[in-house]
């Protein structure tokens, strides 16, 4: 086996929890090409990243992101901080030659993405955006069915992800409802992963039209309230989004993201119709993929559940799990991209999503904005 790879992660929270739950697992399930090492994590707060340390698995805790960038010790940044802090964490991490893992989307809006895709390109190291949503089996094993013609010609792409926290108006005015945080709010957090599969298992958006909203102009600032004071701010960020687009080939798509669909926790359904059969995923269901043969006998014709668990290498990723019928969850689809990471690493060969891919992605984030404050098609 070649070198170790020390790994250094930037956030504790969220994502945070679901790296550091990553790294320790890929070397215990997957046949990583190369040992890793969980070094050192990072966050603003001493006492709260030391205790994140200690928990989560990692050896040393830091309180500067720029001390894992440039330490000699690290081989791998892994970026797990809000979207505002991605490019420049990214662009230092690669100045100095580390191999990147960002968490989506890429960056704020089109120049830091491309600013991030150049440093990345000139680094020469691999690079990779943490849409995870790819590296569930049963998207993986639709990508391979698309890729085999089990569909035939693709008529239409049609995803929604949605969630419902927003629709409590009291909800708090936080990070991902800024513009100058978040770059474009629920359009650029969650419509991101599913313009991200439209790309995965489709193709390029040629031309979109779209609208993205703000449905409660005003929220109580978060950072007030955890001082026990109730201010209001203004909400700067879509907290919606949908549009139509094509895609290459002549596929028409439709998309929605939205945190107002009460009773939707974390949907994410995906569904696409060929000439020969169509598919259909729904994340709260995500074991089962969907499947219509347009080519059964007539008299058993219907969607038929393909539960995604068969191991020896039948269905991918699931090898690596448990026996049949021992369904996995989200946790797992960010120990897929781990272990696809460091795969790549080791081999020095690019891994995708890659910048690139986070910067086409952020191409169609900007036209369906664009479309929607000019109310007409735009050209991605
Ligand atoms: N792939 C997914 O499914 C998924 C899910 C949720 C969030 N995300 C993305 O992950 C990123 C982080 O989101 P989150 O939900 O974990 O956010 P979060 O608010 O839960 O956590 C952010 C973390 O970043 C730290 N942080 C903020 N600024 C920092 C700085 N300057 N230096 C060091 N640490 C800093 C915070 O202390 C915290 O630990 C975002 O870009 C988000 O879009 C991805």
């Amino acid at each position: 086996m070649a070198k170790k790879f020390r790994v250094g992660l930037i956030g504790y929270k969220f994502m945070g929890r679901a790296h550091s739950n990553a790294w320790r697992q890929a070397p215990k399930f997957f046949d990583l090409k190369t040992n890793v090492e969980m070094h050192t994590i990072c966050g603003r707060d001493t006492a709260a990243v030391q205790a994140a340390r200690a928990k989560l698995g990692w050896q040393f805790a830091v309180a500067d992101w720029r001390e894992v960038v440039e330490s000699p010790l690290i081989d791998i940044v892994d970026i797990g901080t809000p979207t505002f802090t991605h490019a420049e964490i990214a662009i230092a991490a690669l100045k100095h030659g580390k191999h990147v893992l960002c968490e989506k989307p890429l960056g704020r809006d089109l120049k830091e993405c491309e600013a991030m895709y150049a440093a990345a390109k000139k680094a020469k190291v691999v690079h990779m955006v943490c849409h995870n949503y790819r590296r569930i089996p049963a998207i993986a094993l639709a990508k391979r069915m698309m890729t085999e013609g089990a569909l035939g010609k693709i008529y239409h792409f049609r995803a929604r992800y949605a969630q419902d926290r927003l629709a409590d108006s009291e909800f708090p005015l936080d990070w991902r409802l800024k513009k100058e945080t978040s770059g474009s709010g629920v359009h650029s957090d969650i419509n991101s992963h599913i313009i991200d599969l439209a790309r995965y298992l489709v193709g390029e958006f040629t031309e979109v039209c779209g609208i993205v909203h703000t449905f409660v102009p005003e929220r109580p600032r978060a950072e007030l309230l955890t001082k026990g004071k109730r201010q209001y701010g203004k909400v700067t960020a879509p907290d919606s989004a949908a549009f139509i687009g094509w895609l290459e080939g002549g596929v028409m798509a439709n998309l929605e993201a939205t945190r107002y669909a009460l009773g939707r926790r974390n949907h994410i359904e995906v569904e696409i119709n060929g000439s020969k059969g169509s598919i259909y995923f729904d994340f709260e269901d995500m074991n089962k993929l969907k499947f219509y043969n347009g080519e059964d006998p007539k008299d058993r014709q219907g969607f038929r559940d393909i539960l995604v668990t068969q191991r020896d290498g039948v269905q991918p990723y699931v090898t690596n799990w448990w026996p049949p019928g021992h369904g996995i969850g989200y946790e797992h689809t960010f120990v897929h991209a781990v272990a696809d990471f460091v795969n790549a690493c080791a081999d020095g060969k690019p891994v995708q999503p890659t910048f690139e891919d986070g910067l086409k992605n952020q191409r169609v984030l900007t036209a369906v904005e664009k479309s929607s404050a000019v109310g007409k098609w735009v050209k991605v």
